[in-house]
């Protein structure tokens, strides 16, 4: 039998009981994510309505019954009791509805001069700001503990890679401080973007500003930003805020999955240079020898998860014509679960970086190997015989060349073996080729001497200090 047409559609009707509407419903409404919102929404609302009473907009006693109607709702919403609607779409339309059921005509007043256009880009700015704070305070942690592991192992001597092919020798400390440095700069675009973002679109209301006497500045300095912002129409348009953090989750995010990789290089048998602590490893269920480290992996692939939310709002944003429009809807689940997920990376890593064992023997050991101190070799026939430095590389090439030939390290050369090659050589040349000379020589500034990593990590000490 053919089903009503207007109830529901033959296609995909069958679970809708009034077709299209309901359709309507589930495309439209945000609820079921912008309820995260709700504590900026009615702290929005109380400045509001303040700054409406302050201006003789609305009276002082409607203003009263509006705060007590927004705080009793708060509560109901922190406790559990508040019940969320889908067919008022949004956090913003359930708030109001339940002010309205709560305190009465007066209800209606809140809303004057506003519009949920600038209300929600309140909302998400205020909330996109306290998540930059979040994410400020997980980068000093994870900032503070390789700050430690590097102070820990400033002499620790490793190889340093380039094309993951053994390079020269450097220091593990050497290697956590490069991840400072990176760290350090999430943590100063995320200062950055603050500064910018730090202005209040409130009083933008639907798209061109109000006739209402408001004042702006009240309303931008009792929510905590610098100012208000300046033009109505991209304040009610403008989401740079959303693609500032999510750049900047991105971009950390890719520091944190390169860290993941080489935990992942690091902890292999044939590596060893690191062995994960049982509380962020896990088993395998069928080979008992086994220690995975998931957590590193992770971290490493939630890395795609994050970098495709920055790629899917900024596809969101291109093209769409001034001011709003309900595309920018979608704004808000990439921010909330690019936040939820760097969070748990940040958390994840710092907690992985802070307990790892570092095989100082297993480090040492790969250091000297490939050859690694061939560049030191040569800079000493550079700085001890004269030769410039192509002539030296030469010379070097031969030294290595003999070397592989006898299965020998640089440093197990004779010095008659080395004569061989270039007669001026003399045994003054033995001390530039083990490990710990080398990491030693290296002192020019940012370079993987001891004495050398130690500046640089007093130096962040005393700089993250301050911020
Ligand atoms: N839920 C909407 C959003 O997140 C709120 C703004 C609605 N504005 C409108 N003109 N329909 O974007």
């Amino acid at each position: 039998m053919m089903s009503d047409h207007k109830t529901s559609n033959q296609m995909w009707g069958g679970r809708f009981a009034s077709g299209p509407a309901a359709i309507m419903e589930a495309i439209n409404a945000s609820i079921s994510f912008d309820r995260k919102l709700y504590a900026q929404d009615i702290r929005g609302s109380l400045a509001h309505s303040e700054m409406l009473a302050e201006t003789g907009i609305i009276s002082k006693a409607d203003q009263e019954k509006i705060a007590h109607g927004l705080n009793t709702i708060l509560k109901e919403i922190e406790s559990g009791a508040f019940v969320f609607s889908t067919k008022l779409e949004d956090i913003h339309m359930n708030v109001e509805a339940r002010l309205a059921e709560l305190i009465g005509t007066a209800a209606g007043r809140l809303h004057t001069a506003r519009s949920r256009n600038d209300q929600v880009a309140l909302d998400f700015r205020l909330w996109v700001k306290d998540e930059f704070q979040r994410i400020a305070e997980a980068l000093k942690g994870i900032i503070g503990v390789l700050l430690d592991r590097a102070d820990e192992h400033a002499a620790t001597v490793m190889p340093g890679f380039t094309h993951l092919q053994t390079a020269q020798p450097v220091t593990f400390g050497h290697h956590c401080m490069a991840y400072v440095e990176m760290f350090a700069r999430d943590l100063s675009r995320v200062r950055d973007a603050i500064e910018r973002m730090n202005e209040s679109p409130l009083g933008a209301a639907a798209l061109a500003g109000t006739g209402f006497p408001i004042d702006r500045h009240q309303t931008a300095k009792a929510l905590g930003f610098r100012e208000p912002t300046r033009n109505s129409l991209d304040s009610v348009s403008d989401r740079d805020y959303a693609l500032e953090f999510l750049s900047i989750a991105a971009i950390c995010a890719t520091h944190l999955s390169r860290l993941a990789e080489e935990i992942v290089i690091w902890s292999t048998p044939q590596f060893a240079f690191v062995r994960l602590s049982d509380s962020f490893s896990t088993g395998s269920s069928i080979m008992p020898q086994k220690k995975n480290p998931d957590a590193a992996e992770l971290v490493r692939a939630k890395t795609g998860r994050v970098n495709g939310h920055l790629v899917g709002l900024l596809t969101v944003m291109k093209g769409l014509p001034l001011t709003y429009s309900k595309d920018m809807q979608e704004d808000k689940e990439a921010v909330f679960d690019a936040a939820e997920t760097l969070d748990l990376m940040l958390a994840a890593m710092t907690g992985m970086v802070g307990d790892m064992t570092v095989n100082e023997q297993a480090m040492k050991r790969a250091a000297g190997s490939g050859y690694s101190t061939a560049t030191d070799l040569a800079d000493w026939l550079v700085r001890t015989l004269g030769l410039p430095f192509r002539e030296a590389h030469h010379v070097t090439g031969r030294a290595v060349a003999l070397a592989e030939q006898k299965k020998v390290g640089l440093e197990k050369l004779s010095l008659d073996d080395l004569k061989a090659i270039h007669s001026d050589i003399t045994d003054d040349i033995f001390s530039v080729l083990t490990v710990q000379n080398s990491v030693k020589s290296r002192k020019s500034f940012g370079g993987t001497a001891p004495a050398e990593v130690r500046r640089q990590i007093r130096y962040w000490k005393k700089r993250l200090a301050k911020a």
